[in-house]
C-alpha cells in the first residue's frame, strides 16, 4: 500500500501548550488574521485535510479539500453522508494507508490538524510540524496541542519525536506572532 508523499501538522498554541480552553472552544483572543492566512495557504497544497470531530477548519475553499474524519463511531471506514470529498475514519478499524486509499489518494500529501489526540497518533510520521506560538494567550486547563503537554513542551515533544527546529517566519511583527516549522531529519525513519 502507498505511503503518503508528505505529512504535515498545523497547530496554534498558547503559551502554556494550549490548542483551546477548558470547554473546547477557541477564545478571540487566541485567533490571529496572520496565522489564519498561513494555515489557509498550507491547506490549499496539501490533497488531504485529517482531522478529529471537533476541528474541522472552517475556511471559504473547505469544501474543495478531500478529508478523513476521526471518530470511534464507525467500525473502519464509512461515507459522510453530507460530503462526498470526506470519509470518516476509524483507526482501530483500518490503517491510515487503507483510509487514504478508500479517498482515493494513495500517496497524497496530507495536513494533519488536530486535536490533541489527532496530533499525537502521527508524531512519529510528520515531515514538518508548523508550530505557530501565541503570546500573552494562557489557556489553563485546556486542550493541549499533544497528550504529554503540559508535562512537557510542545517543543520538547516535536524534538523527542525526532523533529529539528527548522524556519521561524515571523507572521505579525506587531504581535509578535511567530510559526517555526519543526522537520525530520534525513537520518530519522518514519
Ligand atoms: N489551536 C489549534 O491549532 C487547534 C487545532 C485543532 C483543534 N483546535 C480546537 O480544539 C478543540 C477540539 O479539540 P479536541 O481534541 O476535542 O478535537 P478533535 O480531535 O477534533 O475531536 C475529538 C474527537 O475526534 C475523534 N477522535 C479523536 N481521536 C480519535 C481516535 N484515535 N480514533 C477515533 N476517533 C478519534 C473522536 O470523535 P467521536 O466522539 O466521534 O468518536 C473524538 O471525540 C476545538 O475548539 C478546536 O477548534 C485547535
Amino acid at each position: 500500500m502507498p505511503r503518503p508523499r508528505r505529512i504535515e501538522g498545523y497547530a496554534i498554541v498558547s503559551e502554556d501548550g494550549m490548542l483551546a480552553n477548558a470547554a473546547g472552544v477557541m477564545p478571540d483572543s487566541f485567533k490571529f488574521e496572520a496565522d489564519r492566512r498561513f494555515f489557509e495557504h498550507g491547506l490549499d497544497r496539501v490533497d488531504v485535510v485529517v482531522h478529529g470531530r471537533h476541528s474541522h477548519e472552517r475556511q471559504p475553499r473547505s469544501y474543495l479539500r478531500r478529508r478523513l474524519i476521526l471518530t470511534r463511531h464507525v467500525a473502519a471506514i464509512a461515507a459522510d453522508p453530507s460530503n462526498e470529498k470526506a470519509l470518516f475514519w476509524n483507526p482501530a478499524g483500518a490503517s491510515f494507508e487503507q483510509a487514504l486509499a478508500a479517498l482515493g489518494t494513495p500517496g497524497g500529501s496530507v495536513g494533519v490538524i488536530g486535536g490533541t489526540d489527532v496530533f499525537g497518533m502521527f508524531l512519529d510520521r510528520y515531515d514538518v510540524f508548523h508550530l505557530t506560538r501565541a503570546p500573552d494567550v494562557r489557556l489553563p486547563g485546556g486542550r493541549p496541542v499533544f497528550p504529554e503537554v503540559p508535562a512537557r513542551t510542545p517543543e520538547d515533544v516535536l524534538a523527542r519525536h525526532g523533529l529539528d527546529r527548522g524556519r521561524r517566519q515571523v507572521l505579525d511583527p506587531a504581535k509578535g506572532l511567530a510559526v517555526v516549522s519543526w522537520q525530520r531529519s534525513s537520518q530519522s525513519e518514519r
